[in-house]
């Protein structure tokens, strides 16, 4: 028998076999200097706006066609810091208080570098990336005092883990057999329950679930936003008596528009009583366990089956760093846990450690997010993370009672927590431009949500780099543009 001879394969980086650096020396300065320059950028964030307005020439930068011949990474790292950094979203800078946004933290960056260069795959297999998780998975349920058989999964944001908590809810009214059969005609008749002041992503996880976000039902809230936890009860009774089939409330730990915290103890016993799948959207408050000034008024979370939030926003951790935890961990693996031959487990060997990540969630390739949150939490201390939570808390009183001091300013809604929503004493239309003016200006970057048919200025702490004078500054801000908006719109009558 003759043997062919196997073509010769090309060894060396010069022949294309490796992405490698071919001089590691070079490549170690240019990398320190990547880093020197993170660095500059978060030790001199205050010197910078807030956010800038790209021209269009950086975004006509981005329009090139896919690179086929190399460019040197100081030409790449160049152009990130001519045409990407400057433009950034701004979350990092104190002056930051729109949406609900983390500032991040110098030890999370450095922990995703090293994740980098890890280039773990968290789905599944034996490796001490997945202890890093499993360990995270643990404090979490100290945090909120679940039990051991309790299971949770790091994911990219609560959106996400409000979603998998529907299924998982779902899971446990259809059975696992509902994962094959479909949601059928029983899951037509299900329904779900949230406060009016629920984040829309819940209504999305509804539909995306199969149920339709029209199986989700609005209660009305009280005075301070907080789910009327009677009319939940009268809204029950109504469907059940209506042949529908209750299965699921939702509490909200800290409301988009307010932050208002429902009250999570009467929801629970409401719960218990009507055997229904208790689930808290804690995005951002669920980590005001943390605070000794928050953690009283989040009562009652640790009675939740299952409880979604981030670590990105109160937590400090870099995007993204979401987060679920389902007390049943059987009811959670039930959910997602879809066995194939290529994924074999073993008692030993790489394919040991069952079950796995993988098993817990629709991800199977899954990167090392747990490591910046692990990090976080280890270098800075629990404690420090809720320093920061108590003081934005703090912070928003402080920026209350000058909008109440002010006459030019009226308070749309009490701080209940580190967002507070005022207006300049105008139409919708100026406190839409005065918001829009202070953000190209650099100045602060607010954003804006509509409150009893109302425009808002929507300031919500989320920085722990935000101070007194930031605050000051976004007053100051409002109030001169105000008064501007206020004067050109007279001269045009
Ligand atoms: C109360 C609440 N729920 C859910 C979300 C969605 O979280 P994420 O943006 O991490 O998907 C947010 C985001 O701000 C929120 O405030």
């Amino acid at each position: 028998m003759t043997i062919t001879p196997l073509p010769r394969l090309a060894q060396t980086p010069s022949d294309g076999a490796s992405l490698d650096p071919q001089d590691w020396t070079q490549l170690r300065a240019q990398a320190h200097r990547m880093l020197d320059d993170m660095l500059d950028y978060v030790a001199q964030i205050r010197e910078r706006p807030v956010w800038a307005p790209m021209p269009q020439e950086v975004r006509d930068h981005f329009r090139a066609g896919i690179p086929a011949e190399p460019t040197p990474l100081q030409e790449v790292h160049r152009e990130f810091m001519e045409y990407v950094l400057p433009y950034a979203g701004g979350n990092v800078h104190p002056g930051f208080m729109g949406w609900v946004q983390g500032g991040g933290t110098v030890t999370g960056m450095l922990a995703e570098m090293l994740a980098g260069g890890l280039n773990a795959n968290l789905g599944g297999r034996d490796h001490a990336p997945i202890e890093v998780e499993r360990q995270m998975v643990a404090w979490v349920r100290q945090l909120f005092g679940f039990p051991e058989s309790a299971s949770g999964l790091f994911v990219t944001g609560t959106s996400m883990a409000n979603l998998l908590a529907v299924l998982v809810a779902r899971t446990s009214r259809l059975g696992k057999a509902g994962r094959h059969r479909g949601i059928g005609q029983l899951g037509g008749q299900l329904r779900a329950y949230a406060s009016n002041g629920v984040h829309g992503c819940i209504a999305q996880a509804m539909d995306l679930a199969g149920f339709g976000s029209g199986a989700l039902r609005l209660v009305p809230v009280d005075a301070a936003s907080r789910m009327e936890v009677a009319a939940l009860r009268a809204m029950i009774a109504h469907d059940r008596a209506a042949g529908l089939q209750p299965f699921l409330v939702i509490g909200s730990a800290g409301t988009v528009d307010v932050g208002a915290i429902d009250d999570l103890k009467s929801i629970a016993a409401a719960c218990q009583q009507e055997n229904l799948w208790f689930h808290v959207d804690g995005a951002y408050g669920a980590l005001g366990m943390l605070s000794p000034a928050v953690a009283p008024r989040l009562d009652g979370i640790g009675d939740a089956d299952s409880i979604a939030f981030d670590f990105h926003k109160w937590g400090q951790v870099p995007y993204d760093a979401g987060f679920l935890m389902v007390k049943d961990g059987d009811q959670h693996y039930e959910t997602f846990a879809s066995p194939a031959a290529y994924l074999r487990r073993e008692a030993r060997g790489m394919a040991a450690g069952s079950p796995w990540p993988c098993d817990f969630g629709p991800d199977l390739s899954r990167g090392f997010r747990a490591l910046k949150a692990w990090f976080t939490l280890k270098v800075h201390g629990a404690d420090a993370i809720g320093a920061t939570i108590t003081r934005s808390c703090e912070l928003a009183r402080y920026l209350e009672q000058r909008i109440r001091d002010e006459p030019a300013l009226e308070l749309l809604a009490p701080a209940q927590l580190n967002i507070v929503c005022f207006r300049y004493r105008a139409g919708d239309r100026a406190n839409a431009d005065i918001v829009t003016a202070l953000q190209e200006a650099g100045i602060a970057a607010p954003s804006t949500t509509m409150l009893d048919g109302k425009l808002a200025i929507r300031a919500a702490l989320f920085n722990h780099r935000t101070r007194q004078e930031d605050l000051d500054a976004l007053l100051d801000g409002v109030l001169r543009l105000g008064a501007e908006w206020t004067r050109k719109s007279l001269s045009v009558v």
